[in-house]
C-alpha cells in the first residue's frame, strides 16, 4: 500500500510517551504519517522515537505550548491520561481541562480531525472508577466538547472507549466493538487502541464516531478497518 498517499498531514500525538501514546506514534510512523509529540520531556521522546517525529516541547496546562504544538498539523490523536488525584496531573487538569484545551487549539490552528482515547464506562458516575479524581465524568466532559466542536464545519472526531488496558503487539485478536456505553468489563490492547486512532485519520465510517472497543478470541487481523462498518452516528 501506497500508506504515503493515504494520509498526508502532520499529526500531533498528545500523551506520546505513555504507553497507549507511544504505539500511536509507532503505528503513524508505520503508515508514514509525519508526526509531532508534544512532550513535557524531550530527552523522554527522543528517547522513545530518535529523531523519527518532531517533538514540542510544553505542558497541556500551557495555551501557548499547547497552540505552538499544534500549529501545522492536520489532526491530533489524545492519549492524554491523569496519574495522580490532584495537581497538575490530575483528571480535573489533564483528561477534562487539558484535552479542551488540546481541542480548542486545534479548532484555531485549522485541524480537521481529533481522535480521543476514552474509557468504557464513561457515562457512569457510579462506576468505582470514579472514585479516582472523578476521572470518568472529567473524561466524558471532554468527549462531550469534542462532540460540539468538531462535530460541525467540516471537522471530524473519532472517541474511542477502551476496556482495561493491556500490553502486547497489535492485531492479535478480534475486537467487539459496541455503542452506547452496555460493555460493563473487558480489556483491550493499548496497541489495537492505537491502531484505531490511526486508522480513524482516513477510514470515512471513523467520522463522527464514538465506540467502545475490547478484545474477543486471540486470531491475528489483516486489519482492524472492518470494526468501523459496524458503527452508526
Ligand atoms: N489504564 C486503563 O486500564 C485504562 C482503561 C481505559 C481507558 N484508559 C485511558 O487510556 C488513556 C491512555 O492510558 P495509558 O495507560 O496509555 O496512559 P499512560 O501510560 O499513563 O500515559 C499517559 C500520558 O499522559 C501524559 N500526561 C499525564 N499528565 C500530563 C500533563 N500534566 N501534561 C502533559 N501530559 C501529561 C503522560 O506524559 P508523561 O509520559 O510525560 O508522564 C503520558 O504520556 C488514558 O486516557 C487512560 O485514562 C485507561
Amino acid at each position: 500500500m501506497d500508506t504515503g498517499s493515504v494520509y498526508k498531514g502532520k499529526v500531533l500525538v498528545a500523551g506520546a510517551t505513555g504507553r497507549t501514546g507511544s504505539w500511536v506514534v509507532r503505528r503513524l510512523l508505520h503508515y508514514g504519517v509525519p508526526v509531532r509529540v508534544l512532550s513535557r520531556s524531550e530527552e523522554k521522546a527522543r528517547e522513545l522515537f530518535g529523531d523519527r517525529v518532531e517533538v514540542a516541547v510544553g505542558k497541556i496546562q500551557d495555551k501557548e505550548d499547547v497552540a505552538r504544538a499544534v500549529e501545522g498539523c492536520q489532526a491530533v490523536i489524545s492519549a492524554l491520561g491523569s496519574s495522580a488525584l490532584s495537581g497538575d496531573s490530575s483528571p480535573a487538569e489533564v483528561d477534562r481541562d487539558g484535552a479542551i484545551r488540546l481541542m480548542d487549539e486545534a479548532v484555531k490552528a485549522g485541524a480537521t480531525h481529533f481522535a480521543m482515547v476514552s474509557s468504557i464506562a464513561v457515562t457512569k458516575w457510579f462506576h468505582p472508577l470514579n472514585l479516582f479524581g472523578g476521572v470518568l465524568t472529567m473524561k466524558l466532559a471532554a468527549e462531550e466538547h469534542l462532540r460540539k466542536v468538531f462535530g460541525q464545519d467540516d471537522r471530524s472526531y473519532t472517541i474511542i472507549r477502551p476496556g482495561g488496558l493491556k500490553d502486547g503487539e497489535p492485531l492479535q485478536h478480534r475486537l467487539q466493538v459496541d455503542q452506547g456505553d452496555r460493555i460493563w468489563n473487558g480489556w483491550t490492547n493499548r496497541s489495537d487502541v492505537a491502531e484505531l486512532a490511526v486508522l480513524s485519520l482516513w477510514v470515512a465510517k471513523a467520522r463522527r464516531r464514538t465506540f467502545e472497543v475490547v478484545s474477543d478470541a486471540p486470531e491475528p487481523q489483516q486489519s482492524l478497518e472492518g470494526c468501523y462498518d459496524k458503527l452508526h452516528d
